[in-house]
C-alpha cells in the first residue's frame, strides 16, 4: 500500500516547527505496517543537491507561470519527491518568508504544490508509482482534495491540521490563475468571508479530517480555538469524519542513550544527565545552583505564551530556579527575554536563534521544560522533555493535556505522574501567569525532595512517546479509505 504525503516541511531537510518532525518521522513508522510513503516537498534552494535527486519522474511545461518537474531521491528512510519549480521555490529566505516578510505569492507556491500532489495521485509518476491515499498537511497542501475533486478523481485524502491559525487565504481574483472553478466559490466550499481559504477548502473536500491530538480535535470545534473554522470542524466531527491522532517522536533521533550531541544516560542510569546539566549551566554562563534548571525551546509567539513566562519567571528565579531559553520570533518577546537575562544574569540565559544541536543539549541538561501555550495542537517539546527527563510544566490544553499527567498527590502515589499542568478549563482554570507561577512553585517544592524527583523523572522518561500506536491509527485509517 502506498501513501503520498504532501507538505511544506520535512525534517531533517527543512524545518520551522513540529510539522517537519511529523512529516519526517511518519514514513518510517508506517513502513512496518505495510504502508510505503513518498513525501512531496518543494525543492527549496539546495535540497536537490542534498538529496542527490536527479531522476525526473513528472513534469509540466507550465506550472502557474513556469516549467516544473518532480525529482525523486532518498535521504535515510525518506523517499522524497521534490517539486523543482524555480520560479516558485528557488529564492532566498525560508520556506514562507524572507527577512521577516511573507513571500508575496505563497498562495501560488503552495497551490502549485497541491496541484502536483493531485496530478501524481491521478496519473502516477513515470517510475510507475501511484498512491492509494494522499495525506495532506496544513493549508499548504489544503488544495489537494479540491483539485482531486475537480478532476473527478476518487483517490481518498486525509487532511491533517497541525495549526488552524494559518489558513492560506487569498482573493477570489486568483481563482482562475490557480485553476480553481468559480462555480465552487461559495461558503460550503472554497469561500471564506469573501476570500478563498486553502485550509477550508481541504477541510471541506478531504475524505477525512484529522488533527494531532484528541483534545485539540474537541477544542477545534469551539470558537475560542477554531479561528473562524469551528463550524466546518464541528460539521465533520458530527459526521464522524474528524480524528484526533496524537503525534509521536522519532525515538531513534531523540534517544538520550544514543544522542551524539550529549553525554548518554537512561531512566535506569541517569548519572549522565548531571553532566549535561552542568554543561548547560556553563554554556549559558549561569551560576550552577541546587534549584531546578528549566529550559524553553520555542518559536517566540503569542501561541506559545511567552508573555506568561516573562511574567512568571522572576518569582521562579528568585526562589532558586534557573532558566535557559532558545527561540526566535516576535521582536517584542526577544527584547523582553533579553531584559530578563540582563536583570538575572546568573540565572536566566537566552539564545535568540534556531539551533537544533543546542535544543538536544537543552532537553538533556534541563530539569524542567516549560510549555505554557495558549493553544497547542500537539506540541513536541514536552515529548522531547519527557524522553530526556526534563519534566514538562505545561498548560492543560490540546496535546499538552493529552501527553502530560499532573504530579498531584494521587498521581505521584500511583506512579502515573509525568509533569505539571496548569490552567485546566475543565477544573475552572485559565491559562495565565498566575497558573504558570503556581505550577512552577509546585515544581520547586518537589525538586527539593530528591527521591520523589528521581521517581517523577524516571516515570516521565518511561512515558510512551513513540509513533507506535499513532502510526497504527493512521495505517488503519488509510486502509479503511483505500478499500
Ligand atoms: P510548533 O510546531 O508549534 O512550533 P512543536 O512543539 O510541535 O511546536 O514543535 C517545535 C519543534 O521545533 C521542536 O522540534 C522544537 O525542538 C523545535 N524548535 C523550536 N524552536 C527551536 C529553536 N529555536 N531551535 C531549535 N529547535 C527549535
Ligand atoms: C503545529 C502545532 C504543534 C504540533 C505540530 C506538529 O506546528 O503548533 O502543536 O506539535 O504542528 O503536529
Amino acid at each position: 500500500n502506498r501513501v503520498l504525503s504532501v507538505a511544506s516541511e520535512c525534517a531533517p531537510l527543512v524545518k520551522t516547527g513540529g510539522l517537519a518532525d511529523v512529516v519526517g518521522a511518519l514514513p518510517a513508522a508506517l513502513e512496518p505496517l505495510g504502508w510505503g510513503s513518498r513525501v512531496l516537498l518543494p525543492a527549496y534552494p539546495g535540497l536537490l543537491e542534498r538529496v542527490g535527486a536527479s531522476r525526473r519522474v513528472w513534469s509540466d511545461p507550465d506550472l502557474f507561470g513556469g516549467p516544473a518537474s518532480v525529482r525523486s531521491g532518498r535521504l535515510g528512510d525518506l523517499d522524497l519527491l521534490l517539486l523543482d519549480a524555480p520560479h516558485l521555490f528557488d529564492r532566498p529566505g525560508g520556506p514562507y518568508s524572507v527577512d521577516g516578510h511573507d513571500h508575496h505569492d505563497n498562495h501560488v507556491r503552495f497551490a502549485a504544490l497541491s496541484w502536483v500532489g493531485a496530478r501524481i495521485a491521478i496519473e502516477g509518476t513515470s517510475d510507475r508509482w501511484r498512491p492509494d491515499v494522499v495525506h495532506a498537511h496544513d493549508w499548504q497542501a489544503g488544495l489537494v482534495p479540491s483539485y482531486l475533486k475537480y478532476a473527478g478523481s476518487s483517490v481518498p485524502t486525509v487532511l491533517t491540521i497541525h495549526n488552524i491559525a494559518f489558513q492560506g487565504v487569498f482573493g477570489p481574483d486568483q481563482l482562475d490563475r490557480l485553476r480553481l472553478p468559480a462555480w465552487d466559490f461559495h461558503p460550503d466550499a472554497l469561500e471564506y468571508h469573501g476570500l478563498v481559504s486553502a485550509l477550508k477548502a481541504g477541510m471541506v473536500h478531504s475524505t477525512r479530517l484529522s488533527t494531532v491530538s484528541p483534545s485539540y480535535a474537541q477544542e477545534l470545534g469551539r470558537p475560542e480555538f477554531g479561528f473562524g473554522l469551528e463550524g466546518v470542524v464541528a460539521a465533520r466531527r458530527d459526521r464522524g469524519e474528524l480524528l484526533g491522532i496524537i503525534n509521536g517522536i522519532d525515538t531513534g533521533v531523540w534517544d538520550p542513550e544514543r544522542d551524539p550531541h550529549i553525554a548518554p544516560y537512561s531512566a535506569a542510569d541517569p548519572s549522565g544527565k548531571a553532566r549535561n546539566r552542568r554543561a548547560l549551566f556553563e554554556e549559558f554562563s549561569l551560576a550552577e545552583s541546587s534549584g531546578p534548571l528549566a529550559v524553553v525551546v520555542t518559536r517566540l509567539t503569542h501561541q506559545k505564551g511567552v508573555d506568561l513566562l516573562l511574567e512568571a519567571l522572576p518569582r521562579f528565579v528568585e526562589a532558586g530556579g534557573a532558566v535557559a531559553v532558545l527561540g526566535s520570533g516576535d521582536p517584542g518577546y526577544e527584547y523582553g527575554l533579553g531584559e530578563l537575562a540582563a536583570r538575572y544574569p546568573e540565572s536566566v540565559g537566552v539564545r535568540i536563534g534556531y539551533d537544533e544541536p543546542l535544543s538536544h543539549r537543552m532537553y538533556a541538561g534541563g530539569d524542567l521544560v516549560l510549555v505554557p501555550s495558549r493553544f497547542e495542537p500537539c506540541g513536541l517539546t514536552q515529548l522531547y522533555g519527557l524522553r530526556y527527563g526534563a519534566v514538562p510544566v505545561v498548560a492543560a490544553t490540546g496535546g499538552l493535556r493529552d501527553t502530560v499527567t499532573d504530579a498531584r498527590p494521587e498521581n505521584l502515589a500511583d506512579g502515573t505522574a509525568t509533569g505539571f499542568t496548569f490552567g485546566d478549563a475543565a477544573l475552572g482554570g485559565t491559562i495565565d501567569a498566575g497558573g504558570l507561577g503556581f505550577a512552577l512553585g509546585r515544581a520547586l517544592d518537589l525538586f527539593r525532595d530528591e527521591a520523589a524527583w528521581r521517581r517523577l523523572r524516571a516515570q516521565a522518561m518511561r512515558a510512551s512517546v513513540d509513533w507506535g500506536t499513532s502510526a497504527a491509527r493512521y495505517a488503519d485509517l488509510f486502509a479503511e479509505l483505500a478499500r
